[in-house]
């Protein structure tokens, strides 16, 4: 017994979650700060962005397995650049400076920083000298730049490990003091080994364990929501999409039947998820569920009304409604779900402009805002594709994981004008066929974005000896990384062609297929 004792009470950084020993992104305002974040985690460390402005002494609080300083707008010397506490740096834990993040180590570690006459920006040739940060990497490679100012003279003690024809300082270290430090941007893909550099900072020089999985996420996650919810019970509104529905499943995994979701079916759904959604959940994986179909009110609610901001509040607020009607039903209920992500709690944290430029999603199934309801929210910790990981882990079928984003209020803002079950049929079954061709190409998980959009308007064609008078559908399909701009996607004719003869020659009132080709900006993705 004594023996287990001990054995237990000497946590290491590979036995402690990996949430209590963070890598911590020091976010200094560069565009890539997120997603250093990111790629770490691809590394399967836990890191999280934090203000640049935390002390010395907050992140020694933190237990940090390495600090990651990121790149910055601006240069070291203007008035109001983004500092650090100096004292970080003598913390003694593994610190890589990128960027701005270098420039400042350098600085601040009695080295020189230059500005440059000529910003240096995009590709260049870098030679790598012997280094942890380089192992097992070729001496000659391709590193993506983006800067004005430069290193002149690294910090004493430090020794300068790259080089390139601009940039003869392009990286520095102090192995003793484990600080590290580049230029170059080792988190864009334009850098090809740059993965590797981060993956060698990581394991080679900070010792931090690849241990961010998702079976560790889900394990963890289940842990906190078992001691936050106890035996009460707990609530969660499902919404068709991968938030609501992982979140959903981690909280059934922790407390079983103590949650109870429900689903507010608003017809404005696509073909046939609504019946995915009550097959994975009610059938599948036996979570308690209430489907309520309330089609008809909302539709009546809708009725008449065109213009797309109504729309919005209409659905939202009869959502809400619905969703408080069920709420009461199911009597004492003290929690509930909310499938908030990383990048929302990184959006709401900022205070400064920095750590504070992602867009929120509009999260359906959200929260009715008078509920007095302790949250729980078990995805705070995830970006998206570590969610739709979790939920590919936990079982959920591969169509609802990989289900692209859909906004919450559904058909209704793809029915350009007044929303009526007569064109909800017809712009249903014509998605549903776009969504077929486009599955039966291999492209829907390229593609951010791919749907049917039906303008109410209506135009002659002929059929057999017929003249018809019916809808055009727009095929709108775009690629995007987080919907901030986007691209019209470049569909191969055979499929335009597939899409185009079966919509015409499948759905009832309609005679014509248009194909949207506009970007965002100026664009948006939505037609309304
Ligand atoms: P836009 O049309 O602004 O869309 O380029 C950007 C992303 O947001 C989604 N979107 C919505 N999501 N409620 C939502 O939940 C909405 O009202 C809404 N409007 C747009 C859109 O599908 C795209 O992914």
């Amino acid at each position: 017994m004594a023996e287990h004792a001990e054995v237990l009470s000497f946590p290491s950084a590979a036995t402690s979650a990996p949430e209590e020993r963070p890598v911590l992104v020091l976010d200094f305002g560069g565009q890539y700060s997120q997603l250093i974040a990111r790629r770490v985690r691809e590394a399967r460390v836990y890191s999280e962005l934090v203000s640049h402005r935390l002390s010395a002494a907050e992140i020694q609080a933190r237990n940090p397995l390495a600090l990651v300083l990121s790149g910055g707008p601006a240069s070291v010397y203007v008035e109001g650049a983004p500092e650090m506490d100096p004292d970080v740096l003598r913390l003694g834990i593994p610190t890589l400076g990128i960027c701005y993040g270098m420039q400042l180590m350098a600085r601040d570690l009695g080295g020189t920083v230059e500005s440059n006459d000529v910003s240096e920006y995009g590709k260049a040739d870098a030679l790598l000298g012997e280094s942890p940060l380089f192992r097992d990497l070729p001496a000659e490679q391709v590193v993506w730049m983006s800067h004005r100012d430069s290193v002149t003279a690294p910090p004493p003690g430090a020794r300068v490990t790259a080089s390139s024809p601009s940039t003869p300082i392009a990286a520095f270290e102090d192995r003793e003091r484990g600080l590290y430090a580049v230029q170059f941007h080792p988190e864009v893909v334009h850098t090809p080994e740059g993965q590797e550099v981060l993956k060698n900072f990581l394991y080679e020089v900070a010792g931090a364990p690849p241990s961010w999985t998702p079976a560790a996420v889900i394990e963890e996650q289940v842990e906190r929501i078992r001691s936050q919810v106890g035996s009460e019970r707990i609530i969660c509104g499902l919404s068709g999409g991968v938030d609501s529905a992982v979140a959903a499943l981690l909280v059934h995994k922790a407390v079983g039947d103590q949650l109870t979701c429900v689903f507010v079916d608003h017809g404005l759904m696509r073909a046939n998820e609504a019946e995915q959604v009550v097959e994975t959940f009610g059938g599948h994986f036996h979570v308690p569920l209430v489907h309520v179909r309330a089609e008809e009110r909302f539709l009546s609610r809708l009725a008449g009304v065109s213009d797309p901001e109504t729309k919005r509040k209409i659905v939202g607020e009869e959502f809400i409604r619905v969703f408080e009607e069920e709420a009461r039903k199911l009597g004492d209920v003290r929690f509930l779900v909310q499938g908030t992500l990383y990048s929302d709690v990184i959006e709401s944290g900022g205070d400064d402009g920095v750590a504070a430029k992602i867009k929120s999603h509009h999260n359906v199934g959200g929260l009715p805002a008078d509920m007095r309801m302790e949250l729980v929210e078990p995805l705070r910790l995830l970006f998206k594709d570590e969610v739709r990981r979790v939920g590919e882990e936990l079982g959920m079928p591969e169509r609802l994981v990989w289900r692209q984003p859909f906004p919450g209020p559904g058909l209704a803002i793809r029915i350009i004008g007044d929303v009526t079950a007569e064109r909800l049929e017809v712009l249903r079954a014509a998605d549903a066929v776009l969504q077929e061709e486009i599955r039966r190409a291999g492209l829907y998980r390229d593609l951010w974005q791919s749907f049917a959009v039906l303008p109410a308007i209506k135009s002659v064609g002929v059929q057999g000896d017929e003249r018809t008078y019916a809808y055009p559908i727009v095929i709108r399909a775009v690629t995007s990384e987080d919907a901030m701009t986007a691209d019209w996607a470049r569909l191969p004719y055979e499929v335009l062609e597939s899409i185009s003869n079966r919509i015409i020659n499948e759905v009832p009132g309609v005679n014509r297929v248009a194909l949207d080709l506009s970007s965002k900006p100026p664009a948006t993705i939505e037609w309304e």
